[in-house]
């Protein structure tokens, strides 16, 4: 088995080759003087499974541009298999044709990252909001594994929660706020999410009395922080004793994790798919277990 990182996913790659007793391969990534992307494997791939880690974090088309490259690379120097390893799926969310002409971008990525030559592919937390979309999309098998246990493991041990309850801010992230809930031991719930535009959003809250106790606010992505913005608040309002949120993917653009602390959150934690200021959490076992498993 060979590891190879990308430009998006350097860091993870050195922790789980290091989970796996391996050492990662060697890639030069350049760029040529015109802005063109020069890519070369300095390991012999010939005959080996392969695992790129890739994540799609903040320069998506860039970051997937390369994987396209390195797989394909690999894959010609004579890889028997390649496992794509996209920790944070990039167009995940542009899965349908909201508006007359859109692109549904999501099936363009997916085709292309089958077609470069992946064998199979590995995520985490990929954002479907039709559970079973992506295996219906490709031929290859796909892998949607989950850090919310890792995350609830975090939160239980360094955050001493009292009466603690774990919310999820719309329908989909159900999932990850019952899996927390049951590392934490706590009951969770859903708020109710309508998507006003692409930094808009208006959350109404449901029956769970929040009043006096600890919240756990749980979900895939903190893109522009709208969302986790306007769930704390609501939360906030109900009387719930503190708020903590924690993520997946935390992409944090913009001016996100500012807005989100002047809202009342106390903490906001996430994982090492994207590199950032509250990435405490690693999933570098996650992603070595399910290689190990293969
Ligand atoms: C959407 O359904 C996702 O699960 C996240 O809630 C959303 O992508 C977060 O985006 P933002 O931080 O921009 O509100």
């Amino acid at each position: 088995m060979k590891i190879i990182g990308g430009s998006g996913g350097r860091l993870l790659t050195a922790l789980v080759a290091q989970e796996l007793g391996l050492k990662a391969s060697k890639v030069e990534i350049k760029r040529f003087p015109d802005g063109e992307k020069y890519i070369r494997i300095d390991d012999d791939v010939s005959g080996e499974d392969v695992a790129i880690i890739q994540s799609m974090h903040h320069e998506p088309d860039n970051f997937l541009f390369e994987y396209f490259l390195l797989c394909d690379t690999v894959r010609d120097l004579g890889a028997k298999r390649v496992i794509g390893v996209l920790p944070y799926f990039a167009y995940a969310r542009q899965d349908s044709r909201f508006n007359p002409g859109e692109a549904v971008s999501f099936r363009t990525v997916t085709k292309l990252i089958e077609d470069v030559g992946t064998t199979e592919l590995f995520s985490i937390d990929m954002h479907q909001h039709r559970v079973g979309r992506v295996s219906e999309l490709l031929r290859i098998p796909v892998y949607n594994l989950t850090a919310a246990p890792l995350l609830a493991e975090y939160v239980k041990a360094n955050m001493q929660l009292e009466k603690p309850v774990v919310i999820g801010p719309d329908e989909e992230s159900e999932q990850w706020a019952s899996a927390a809930a049951k590392v934490i031991g706590a009951d969770h719930d859903i708020l109710q999410k309508k998507r006003l535009g692409a930094e808009k959003v208006e959350i109404t809250a449901r029956s769970l009395n929040v009043r006096g106790r600890d919240v756990l606010i749980m979900d895939d992505i903190i893109s522009t922080g709208g969302t986790i913005v306007e769930a704390t608040k609501i939360l906030k309002g109900q009387g719930a004793r503190r708020v903590l949120v924690a993520c997946t993917h935390p992409i944090l653009a913009q001016d996100a994790l500012p807005k989100i602390y002047e809202s009342g959150a106390e903490v906001v934690i996430g994982t090492n798919t994207v590199p950032s200021p509250v990435s405490y959490v690693s999933v570098a076992s996650l992603i070595a277990g399910a290689i190990r498993k293969l």
